[in-house]
């Protein structure tokens, strides 16, 4: 990697990101991608920008897309002068000129993919057979991709070796719990310029982002109510202290609904008309969430009042304010970089860490497989020594103890 000076955009996430600088330091001299070619999927953050350098540190040829709404232009500028590193993503690439970004990393014939949202895994499955067999194998890091994908498992079209790095640990407890919380809440509260505390905010879904959402949105004074389709999580929403009701009762005092589900339009035409006066809308979980077009059909009228906010005015004199679109909030708001630089580390050394395993050969069958357990050991471990935080040892007699089937005295132990 190039000396500090040279880091431009990526300058500030690089002080914030102890394990791919540690990740870089390590692969440069052993380089596991050596005559590799890696294709990537993710937003073109700056974090992402450290991601590819770090694969190229280790001897791999990139070639990585991303969505337009997320690609920042200076990551972009600053890959391209990267050796070993092609970037195709652009902040005006149309849907059409996505998938033919798409398709070019694809015609390069890449050894191994690291997905965000199963989109170059569909694809070569759909379009590159050869390549789909040719496949090392994969690294899927998000939700929405992990759903794809067990579909596809399902239907035994898998190719080649899957490592669901969403269903990690670190990646669900760490980045979905807490980073997708704080840097959703900060995008959604810098775009309306409104007070959370005291609000009444709506969260659909309570897994691991809505959990998180939820949660911060109550410690920050708000009044939260949860909607699910779950109800092992409805129930243990109502155990955490959160209202839960369904969507249709719950919009009609909503003043923030926020969507956490990554399912399809979870909030739709059959909401519209129920939606409180002054409903700030917002999704997290993916573009499909809110029925944009239902909104748009009830409304008399819209503008855009401010940057990623589109005003719905409906014929009873009402108003709403969608966010983005009805895109993932925290990465398509202007200026937004999606999770924090500290969340994005681990994610992306856990993504490194399954590459490398799968570069070196590890012998899997093709499917979804989970991330050995010992590798999301490891990064916890690191990550901890960055920070300069100890924990105890298991002792030996603990272990013993615990390792045992046979009968125990239970006086022993009372
Ligand atoms: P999860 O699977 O843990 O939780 C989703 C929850 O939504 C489940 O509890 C499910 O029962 C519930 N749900 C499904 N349909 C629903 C409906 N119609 N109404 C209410 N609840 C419903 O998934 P996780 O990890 O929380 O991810 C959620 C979404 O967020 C995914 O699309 C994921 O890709 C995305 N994500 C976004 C990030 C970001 O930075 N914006 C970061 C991480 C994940």
């Amino acid at each position: 990697m190039s000396n500090a000076t040279d880091w431009g955009p990526l300058g500030a996430v690089r002080k914030q990101s102890p394990l791919l600088r540690a990740a870089a330091d390590r692969y440069r001299e052993t380089t596991p991608f050596e005559n590799l070619t890696v294709g990537v999927s993710a937003p073109m953050t700056p974090h992402t920008g450290l991601f590819l350098d770090v694969l190229a540190t280790g001897g791999a040829k990139v070639l990585a897309t991303g969505e337009a709404g997320s690609t920042h232009a200076a990551v972009v500028e600053w890959l391209q002068e990267r050796p070993r590193i092609t970037p195709l993503a652009a902040t005006e690439h149309s849907r059409h000129e996505r998938r033919d970004a798409r398709r070019e990393v694809l015609a390069a014939e890449p050894d191994l993919i690291a997905d965000d949202g199963a989109n170059l895994l569909s694809l070569v499955h759909d379009e590159f057979p050869d390549v789909a067999e040719g496949l090392r194998g994969a690294c899927e890091q998000t939700t929405g991709g992990i759903t794809r994908l067990q579909a596809m498992d399902n239907q035994d079209v898998l190719a080649c070796p899957v490592y669901d790095v969403n269903g990690t640990p670190m990646k669900q407890h760490f980045d979905n719990v807490h980073g997708t919380a704080e840097s959703s809440l900060s995008a959604i509260t810098s775009l309306t310029d409104t007070l959370l505390a005291g609000s009444v905010a709506v969260v659909a879904g309570y897994g691991h982002c809505g959990r998180g959402i939820a949660r911060k949105l109550r410690a920050l004074g708000a009044r939260t109510v949860v909607t699910e389709v779950d109800p092992r999580k409805a129930l243990e929403a109502l155990a955490d202290g959160h209202d839960v009701r369904p969507m249709a009762e719950a919009v009609t005092e909503a003043e923030f609904v926020i969507t956490a589900t990554g399912r399809y339009q979870v909030l739709r035409d059959e909401h519209v008309d129920a939606l409180a006066d002054g409903t700030v809308i917002a999704s997290i979980g993916s573009a499909v969430e809110v029925d944009r077009e239902a909104l748009a059909s009830h409304a008399t009228d819209s503008d855009q009042p401010r940057p990623g906010t589109t005003r719905y005015r409906f014929p009873d004199g009402r108003e709403v304010t969608l966010l983005t679109d009805g895109k993932v909030v925290n990465l398509t708001a202007p200026n937004s970089t999606g999770n924090p630089g500290e969340v994005m580390d681990t994610t992306f050394a856990m993504m490194i860490r399954g590459l490398v395993a799968l570069a070196d050969g590890v012998s899997l069958e093709p499917g979804l497989h989970p991330v050995p357990d010992d590798l999301d050991r490891a990064v916890a471990h690191e990550k901890l020594a960055a920070m300069a935080v100890e924990i105890d040892d298991i002792p030996d007699k603990q272990r013993a103890f615990h390792s045992e089937w046979a009968f125990h005295d239970s006086s022993a132990v009372e």
